[in-house]
């Protein structure tokens, strides 16, 4: 059974080749009769606001839109995405997007990565948040990943390992001081991953006796989620956790759709409310974790990014 997902090859990269492959920055916009909301950009683990690729994801979305995008950064980027629990890493943001006076009348909410399920925690636990109108979401471990990403081949990384390993992944220790820890999910230990997993159970209001109908009502109060999978997804295990589908409990053969899931079907966070209004989009893409093209960011993000975003504008993607 491969359960080991390598994180070393992020999406950065991916997205610095795409993005380099000569991009014009001359695109029309066209005359928008109405200014575009601002949007924030969230990145992954490893990357950093001041990677190019990164810079130039925002550049460009910016350019495609018209929109102000601000990528925010969580402490210094790089290793505190890593090693900060993701809750704590969703406060920062929380505060950052209460103080950025261009969002105080709301704004579009980006997600690459890890970066999606702090998103989501910020639109779910942010007190006195300005609103989140559209969430596009890349290649978001959502529903968890079945898998504890380690990364074989940088010293520190084996290090890691090494420590994820002896003292079980959902040990105290490093759910508080290996950030995606947080949103492992191994479908054969059930238990441990409800009793000791610090993250993603809350997120996701998967604990009856903790279940918040606060996040619930919060998320579903969105306009838009747009959820992209990418079909060759070698980071994300299952790739389907884009789209909120996952593994049944004890079961690694079968991947269930969202909608087979008992967090869609007793819609513990609103995703089935916002499907049922035609509010969520489930796009995929073929390349690999956040491998998207220029044709494709102007198909399936920018829309959401334009003023008076209507479904209709993306015909054949709704159920
Ligand atoms: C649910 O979450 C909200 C917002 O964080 C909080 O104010 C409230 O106390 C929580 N309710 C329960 C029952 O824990």
């Amino acid at each position: 059974m491969e359960l080991l997902v390598r994180y070393r090859t992020l999406f950065s990269v991916s997205l610095l080749l795409l993005l380099r492959a000569g991009i014009s920055l001359e695109q029309d916009v066209g005359a928008l009769s109405l200014s575009p909301l601002p949007f924030i950009v969230l990145h992954g683990i490893g990357d950093a606001c001041r990677n190019e690729g990164l810079a130039r994801f925002t550049q460009v979305l910016m350019v495609m839109t018209g929109a102000d995008g601000y990528c925010i950064e969580i402490g210094d980027g790089m290793s505190d995405s890593f090693f900060m629990r993701l809750d704590k890493q969703a406060d920062i943001v929380c505060e950052q997007v209460k103080s950025i006076k261009a969002l105080q009348n709301g704004y579009n909410m980006v997600g690459l990565s890890q970066g999606n399920v702090i998103g989501r925690a910020v639109i779910e636990y942010c007190e006195d948040a300005p609103p989140v109108n559209n969430f596009v979401s890349l290649g978001g471990p959502h529903a968890g990943i079945a898998a504890v990403p380690l990364c074989r081949a940088l010293i520190l990384c084996r290090l890691l390992d090494a420590i994820i390993i002896r003292l079980g992944v959902y040990s105290s220790y490093v759910q508080n001081n290996f950030a995606p820890t947080g949103f492992v999910k191994i479908p054969t230990d059930m238990e441990g991953y409800y009793r000791g997993c610090l993250f993603l159970p809350k997120l996701n209001n998967e604990l009856p006796e903790s279940r918040n109908e606060t996040y619930k009502q919060r998320l579903s109060s969105i306009n838009y989620l747009a959820l992209i999978k990418f079909e060759a997804d070698a980071v994300l295990y299952p790739a389907d956790t884009a789209w909120f589908g996952f593994f049944g409990a004890n079961d690694f053969r079968k991947v269930l759709p969202a909608v087979e899931t008992d967090l869609y079907k007793e819609d513990w966070i609103g995703l089935k409310t916002l499907d049922e209004a035609g509010r969520v989009a489930f796009l995929s893409v073929p390349g690999g974790h956040l491998a998207i093209t220029e044709a494709e960011m102007q198909e399936m993000v920018v829309p959401y990014l334009l003023p008076n975003f209507q479904p209709s504008h993306l015909p054949g993607y709704y159920y």
